[in-house]
């Protein structure tokens, strides 16, 4: 299996648009129209990557505050075609490998629902750590909602990559 972490243009759209149009994942990920990507994907606060496994799409990550001036990038929204084999894992430890090889950022965070376990396994697994509830930070369909923020530090990753 070979896999890679490549940047997305507009002609990934429609797969990063279906992907995050899983069925199920209404109650955990965000959905935006093609003009709200658009914007994004030419907005350079925005970075938005690709994993390819086998050459097919995988699954994708969207960043925020890629290389900010203070030194804090948000992985906005994540989702994969195929959840609970591992590939998100993969995913994301590629996409936080790329923010501190490529940028200066020092935090590197996420927020989640409380209750998407799948998800909060996947990112301690990569090096996040909870750090506490975000009271009614996303407003998400019509409702204001507690999130966990989950987060990673430079000298955490930096030593996560000599041990
Ligand atoms: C979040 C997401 C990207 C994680 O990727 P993934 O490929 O599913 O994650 P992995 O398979 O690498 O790891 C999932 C872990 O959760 C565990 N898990 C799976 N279902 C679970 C559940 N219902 N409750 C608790 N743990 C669960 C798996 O066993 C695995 O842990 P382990 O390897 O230690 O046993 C993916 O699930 C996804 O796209 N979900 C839908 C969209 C979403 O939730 N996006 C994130 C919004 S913040």
């Amino acid at each position: 299996m070979t896999f890679q972490l490549v940047r997305a243009s507009e002609n990934d759209l429609p797969f990063i648009m279906a992907t995050e149009r899983r069925e199920g994942y209404e109650a955990f990920v965000g959905r935006w129209d093609e003009a709200r990507h658009r914007r994004a994907l030419l907005d350079d606060s925005h970075a938005y990557f690709l994993g390819i496994s086998d050459s097919l799409p995988i699954g994708f990550v969207i960043l925020r505050g890629w290389a900010s001036a203070e030194f804090v990038t948000l992985i906005k929204r994540i989702a994969v075609v195929a959840p609970g084999q591992g590939q998100g894992r993969l995913l994301l430890a590629a996409a936080v490998d790329r923010v501190f090889v490529e940028t200066d950022a020092y935090r590197l965070c996420i927020g989640l629902f409380p209750d998407n376990h799948r998800a909060r396994r996947a990112y301690e697994a990569v090096g996040f750590t909870a750090e506490g509830i975000a009271r009614g930070s996303a407003f998400f369909n019509g409702v204001h909602r507690d999130e966990l923020v989950m987060a990673q530090l430079r000298p955490e990753w930096e030593k996560r990559q000599s041990g």
